[in-house]
């Protein structure tokens, strides 16, 4: 685990528009920044940055967080991923403890496999495009197949030469393992090179480090498989790669959807293209960890295959998973004898776009027409196709999609709803019942294991209806503590806002109305005990995203507070809050416990109105009305020395 002075510290010291300009073109407006949104699709700038707030936020589409939440977002990165990877931007030494989940001499391990992974791409890169049997046999094969030069630079892609230990030879010479390289598999156990006389596709992970190589003959011998790859190691599984997604990860997000296709040469040749939102599982139908991390950028998958019975086959598996994942599925045909290489080289990406768009087929659709055409007209073979489907509905987890489809397919099948939704209810219980038996086992989390907060909110908690009144005054206290908490309140004391506002609502915090205001205030209470200040960047890198979008709004907002009350009165400094958070900070202490004491006094007058009430109670009651009557002056004899009050 990293430490946590460690993660403050690179917290600290990161600029927003140092992360994001690495990726997004920023111009200067005003004391901001803009750009266009890395995270949807727009012609105009509507993606702010704030080097001052240090936060981003688009307009548009309203993406909004800090530095670390962005490589989170956009580059897919987990937390401590994101600090590792400032801290080395930096220059920042991080102490990482030894915990159960981080083991030193693995990670060293690691480190040295991608060090001789990407000496071995660089040595068939020099070999494909400077030594003369590369580029001769390599470099005019990717030509005849036409991979333009930034094409083949973008992917990597090299050569590995016919000597039989060239790779290996050059390694030892300079200092890397012998047990290393056969580790990796780029050394066979006879000390031969594993990839010889082939030209060499790197595959890299969500960061770009290599993590194995498909190699493809150019013989014609139909004894030597056209492709051979790394065999899995430490760093290489292949079951949670995918081929191209460091490459077309960006441009997933931007299209919000991912193209699925076959393998090396169809990413490539779409790439190149112009169609850039493309991956492949290379081979084998998608797995749970592949799933998960397209789930990263885009909950849209479109699948591209061909034509033939095996590449529909091929569609079919793995999709369930991508419906569990709460994801859409969709399938695209290919004319039968096309793969996607060949088809955008005979149509264009034009073409291709449109051949998409006309058909594209939500999965569940598909999979019906592909099973029925199957079934012809024998009743037994019809009866398993409802199955078959129901079981795939059964898969996604939102009940109103579930229910979308079912009306859909009850028109397909030609069967009626109930029918549909008994069986698919049928279907979710008996693999309950499964689950149960099997023991549920949850996974962890690395993220969870850095960040050990209690989730008193989160994204799918449902936003309570409150009072307008009640939200003002509590947006204003927030508003005060998230943009001048640490600023002095009584210099003397060297007591900040925030100690100022926390001593005098801690204990009324329960009472906040707005559950998500509630929480803010609660971890920022505990931020503040932890750190002595807030730091600036917690919020705006919040993993839960309703609690940053919030304090990210509440940090753009400070010249528009709140109307009080009726009688028209505001915070008193609405032209220079910065200048002013220690009157308003008063000022927004006093509103709220008015406001709190209106509410009560409320609802004792409505007791009192009772015309069954009985005596004692009333006396009690009439008393707590004088007591708060009192308190009421009060707070209003001491706002008036804040500010003028009408009343
Ligand atoms: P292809 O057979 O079309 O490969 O398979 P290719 O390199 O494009 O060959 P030609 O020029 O069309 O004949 C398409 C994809 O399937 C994977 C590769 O990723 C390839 O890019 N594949 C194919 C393998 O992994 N292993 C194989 O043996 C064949
Ligand atoms: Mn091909």
């Amino acid at each position: 685990m990293i430490d946590p002075q460690s993660v403050q510290e690179v917290l600290n010291i990161t600029q927003v528009e140092d992360v994001i300009g690495e990726y997004v073109h920023l111009k200067n407006r005003g004391i901001n920044m803009i750009g266009l949104c890395p995270f949807h699709n727009e012609k105009t700038p509507s993606f702010t940055v704030s080097p001052s707030k240090n936060i981003y936020k688009c307009f548009g589409c309203g993406q909004a967080g800090g530095g670390v939440q962005f490589l989170m977002e956009h580059e897919g990165m987990s937390f401590p991923d994101a600090i590792r990877h400032l801290a080395k931007k930096y220059g920042i030494e991080l102490v990482e403890t030894k915990s159960e989940n981080y083991d030193e001499s693995a990670q060293l391990a690691r480190d040295s496999f991608y060090l001789l992974n990407d000496f071995a791409k660089d040595l068939f890169i020099t070999n494909l495009k400077e030594s003369a049997e590369g580029k001769r046999i390599g470099l005019s094969y990717f030509k005849e197949r036409g991979f333009r030069e930034n094409t083949i630079d973008k992917f990597e892609l090299g050569f590995a030469v016919k000597q039989r230990d060239f790779l290996t030879k050059t390694a030892l010479d300079k200092g890397y393992k012998e047990e290393s390289l056969k580790k990796l598999g780029l050394t066979s156990q006879k000390d031969y090179d594993f990839f010889r006389d082939r030209v060499m596709f790197p595959i890299h992970n969500l960061s770009g480090k290599v993590i194995a190589f498909g190699g493809r003959t150019l013989s014609s011998d139909k004894k030597i498989p056209k492709y051979i790859n790394s065999p899995e190691t430490e760093i290489y599984k292949k079951s949670n790669s995918l081929y191209g997604i460091y490459q077309a990860k960006s441009e997933i997000r931007r299209q919000d959807e991912c193209l699925l296709v076959e393998g090396y040469t169809d990413v490539i040749s779409l790439s190149q293209a112009g169609i850039e939102h493309v991956i492949a599982s290379s081979g084998t139908s998608l797995t749970e960890g592949q799933i998960r991390l397209i789930n990263r950028f885009t909950p849209n998958i479109t699948i591209l295959y061909d034509g033939d019975p095996a590449g529909m086959k091929a569609a079919l598996r793995g999709i369930d998973l991508i419906l569990e994942q709460d994801m859409n599925a969709s399938v695209v045909l290919l004319p039968t004898g096309e793969d996607p290489d060949s088809f955008v080289k005979a149509n264009g990406s034009t073409g291709l776009t449109t051949y998409i768009n006309e058909h594209k087929k939500d999965f569940i659709f598909f999979k019906i027409d592909l099973l029925l055409e199957e079934a012809g007209n024998d009743p037994i073979k019809k009866t398993g196709v409802i199955k078959n489907i129901v079981q795939s509905i059964s898969f996604i987890p939102d009940s109103l999609k579930r229910a979308l489809y079912i009306r859909e397919c009850g028109q397909l099948l030609n069967l009626s709803e109930d029918v549909l939704v008994e069986e698919t209810n049928k279907s979710i219980r008996s693999r309950l019942n499964l689950e149960k038996k099997r023991g549920n086992f949850q996974r962890r989390d690395e993220n969870e294991a850095i960040r050990p907060k209690p989730k008193r909110y989160d994204d799918q908690t449902p936003t309570n209806k409150t009072e307008v009144g009640d939200d003002y005054q509590e947006r204003d206290i927030l508003r005060i503590l998230l943009n001048g908490g640490n600023t002095f309140y009584d210099e003397d004391n060297k007591t900040t806002v925030a100690d100022y506002l926390i001593a005098n609502i801690k204990d009324l915090i329960d009472s906040f109305s707005n559950e998500l205001y509630k929480s803010i205030i609660l971890e920022a209470v505990e931020q503040i005990e932890e750190h002595k200040t807030l730091p600036a960047s917690y919020f705006v890198n919040h993993e839960i995203k309703a609690v940053r979008h919030a304090c990210i709004d509440l940090m753009q907002e400070q010249y528009t507070y709140a109307e009080w009350d009726k009688q028209g009165l505001f915070l008193q400094t609405q032209k220079e809050p910065a200048l002013n958070f220690v009157k308003d900070s008063k000022q927004a202490i006093l509103r709220f416990k008015e406001r709190k004491l209106r509410k009560n006094m409320k609802e004792i007058h409505d007791r009192l109105i009772d015309p069954t009430i009985d005596e004692e109670m009333k006396t009690l009651l009439i008393s707590a009305q004088i007591k708060y009557k009192m308190t009421l002056m009060e707070i209003h004899k001491e706002l008036g020395t804040v500010v003028p009050v009408k009343l």
